[in-house]
């Protein structure tokens, strides 16, 4: 077979430019600017392959219209529901995705959102950056104590179990719900939670790790943050779907949550301009996965699924 032809959506590491370019007939979009459904469609036609990020949609609607020329799409994230499956098996397109390698930079990014969230990061730099800062009490900037508190999470897969071993440091009480109890030796002690319910109610701190799919879109909503503890901090570092920020918000502006981390938001980029006004919102643009391991890490793993899928292997992360 000549040299497959594969066109990378994005501006990926330079270590995973350079391994492609030796590899492959690659064309790399420098300009760096999401793919669009055009783009993508126009590309199926030139291209055996496409390293794309969470940031083209593989819609039913554009799959529908590829040429048969493209055979796989090897995701250059962990996430894939910007990637419509069904349609893409149903075209034979096979699809991979880059999990385990990104599961402790995002885990950290969740534990910087828990402790900025729970000690007024926003309020603290704004007010010494801006020479605000005029005086000091006892009673000033009184956050939310992390050490020993019990912390939820939903979702207790690679990145979930990451940010609870990130947790265990902080003598954090580990709690989960997950579609399936893990073993002894996964759980590390943490408990439990066969409903998502059950788990709210001792979670004083709650940190989103599940996919967003049909099912977990609006997971965290108006009757479940009415669950939490008073006082609750919520932390979401894997997709924005997940919440119903309106619910948020006024579970924030009741005072019925304390804070709220995020990285992740229902309209990306952008993120929700109704969230800027408030102080207890610690926010970040969905930058989870970025650090230069880790992007290393994830081009490499797209590459390597690549590379297995052109040499008729299976590839490891196939879906
Ligand atoms: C992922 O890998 O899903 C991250 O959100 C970055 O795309």
């Amino acid at each position: 077979m000549s040299t497959p032809r594969l066109w990378i959506t994005r501006r990926l590491s330079d270590a995973t430019l350079e391994r492609a370019a030796r590899d492959y007939d690659v064309v790399i979009n420098h300009g760096d600017l999401p793919g669009t459904a055009a783009e993508l469609i126009a590309a199926s036609a030139d291209f055996d392959a496409i390293i794309p990020c969470h940031s083209e949609h593989f819609s039913a609607d554009v799959v529908a219209q590829f040429s048969d020329r493209l055979k796989i799409v090897a995701n250059h994230s962990v996430g894939v529901d910007h990637c419509d499956l069904p349609s893409l098996k149903a075209r034979g397109i096979a699809v991979t995705n880059t999990p385990d390698v990104l599961s402790d930079a995002t885990a950290e990014l969740a534990m910087l959102l828990m402790l900025g969230a729970a000690r007024h990061a926003v309020a603290g730099d704004r007010i010494v950056r801006t020479g605000q800062w005029d005086s000091w009490s006892p009673a000033f900037m009184v956050g939310k104590q992390v050490t020993g508190a019990r912390l939820g999470i939903i979702g207790m897969g690679r990145v979930g179990r990451a940010f609870a071993a990130k947790a265990r440091g902080f003598d954090m009480e580990i709690h989960y719900y997950n579609r399936s109890e893990l073993s002894a030796e996964d759980a590390k002690g943490a408990v439990y939670h066969d409903s998502i319910e059950s788990l709210l109610g001792v979670a004083d701190f709650l940190s989103l790790h599940c996919p967003a799919t049909p099912e977990t879109t609006g997971l965290m909503n108006a009757a479940r943050f009415a669950m939490l503890p008073r006082g609750a901090v919520v932390v979401n570092t894997a997709r924005g779907a997940l919440i119903d920020e309106a619910a948020l918000l006024s579970a924030l502006e009741s005072g019925h949550l304390a804070a709220a981390g995020l990285d992740c938001f229902q309209v990306e980029p952008g993120g929700n301009p109704a969230f800027a006004a408030h102080d207890t919102i610690f926010m970040l643009p969905h930058i989870g996965s970025a650090t230069r391991t880790t992007r290393d890490a994830m081009g490499f793993r797209a590459l390597d699924n690549l590379d297995a899928f052109f040499a008729g292997k299976t590839p490891g992360d196939l879906l």
